[in-house]
């Protein structure tokens, strides 16, 4: 089997496994943050555990970049550039903002996070440098890739504003939990996955791929069950809790 057989294989086999962990997910909540709790094995501070899972995409996806032997287009230049904005800040920045206290992650959490990481590195870095046709310069008056890249910039946006009001609500060393309030917060209980997903899903239909597509439907697949375990959650713990504000889709969900 050569790589290009190989490669379709795995496509094939990441979009079904999605779709079996996105079932396992809404039974089974993945056990750190809010939802830690005893059985899963040994734990790491979170902060290594957020480094060690997102460095290698940032890592890894530049690597095929930089060794992919031929000139390559701007507008692939451009992808890599959205990529590396979320993951240098994801594995190098993120982890040291969201304060409160050190808390543990299961090495399990993190194990899973990088082999996801690896992935999708994999099918994406390959894609677009060595499998994609290319992009040609007029692609990027195209209006598939002006949406995708809207969307993605919006949902950057919306993810950063949203885990910076979490950060502040554990500004100072301070624990626990309270109601965040403000930006998206408004209207959905998970604004900074809501975004996540805006993110992926516009970098999809930017490079217009199925590994792009792979990895926003993963992303869902991760976060809407957790932003729905979340939701509930919030309404258990606060009496107060907005009764408008949604799990995760503004006004309907
Ligand atoms: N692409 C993907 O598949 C994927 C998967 C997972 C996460 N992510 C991204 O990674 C980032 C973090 O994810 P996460 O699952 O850790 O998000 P999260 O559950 O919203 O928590 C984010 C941070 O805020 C704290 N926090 C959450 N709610 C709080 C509240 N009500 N009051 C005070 N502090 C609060 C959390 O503390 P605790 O840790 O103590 O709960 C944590 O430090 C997000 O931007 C998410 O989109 C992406």
């Amino acid at each position: 089997m050569n790589e290009t057989d190989w490669y379709a294989l795995l496509l094939k086999m990441w979009f079904g496994l999605s779709g079996v962990v996105f079932l396992l997910l809404l039974f089974i909540t993945a056990p750190y943050g809010r939802h830690a709790r005893k059985g899963w094995g040994p734990s790491l501070p979170s902060s290594v555990g957020w480094v060690l899972m997102e460095a290698p995409a940032a890592f890894l996806f530049a690597s095929f970049f930089l060794l992919a032997g031929k000139p390559l287009d701007a507008a692939t230049w451009i992808f890599f550039s959205l990529w590396e904005l979320h993951y240098i800040h994801r594995a190098f920045i993120y982890p040291f903002l969201r304060g409160g206290k050190p808390r543990p992650m299961p090495v399990l959490i993190v194990s899973f996070g990088f082999f996801f990481n690896l992935v999708n590195v994999y099918l994406n870095g390959r894609y677009l440098t060595a499998f994609s046709p290319g992009y040609p310069n007029r692609w990027m008056m195209d209006p598939r890739f002006v949406l995708g890249l809207l969307m993605f910039l919006v949902g950057f946006v919306i993810n950063r504003h949203s885990d910076a009001v979490l950060a502040r609500l554990r500004a100072h060393g301070v624990g626990g939990y309270q109601v965040p309030a403000g930006g998206f917060y408004r209207f959905v209980s998970s604004p900074n996955y809501l975004g996540e997903m805006f993110e992926w899903f516009g970098f999809a239909i930017a490079t217009w791929s199925a590994a792009g597509l792979a990895f926003a439907v993963w992303t869902a697949a991760n976060l809407i069950p957790r932003a729905i375990s979340h939701h509930r959650w919030y309404r258990r713990s606060f009496p107060e809790y907005p009764a408008e504000r949604k799990a995760i889709i503004p006004f309907l969900w």
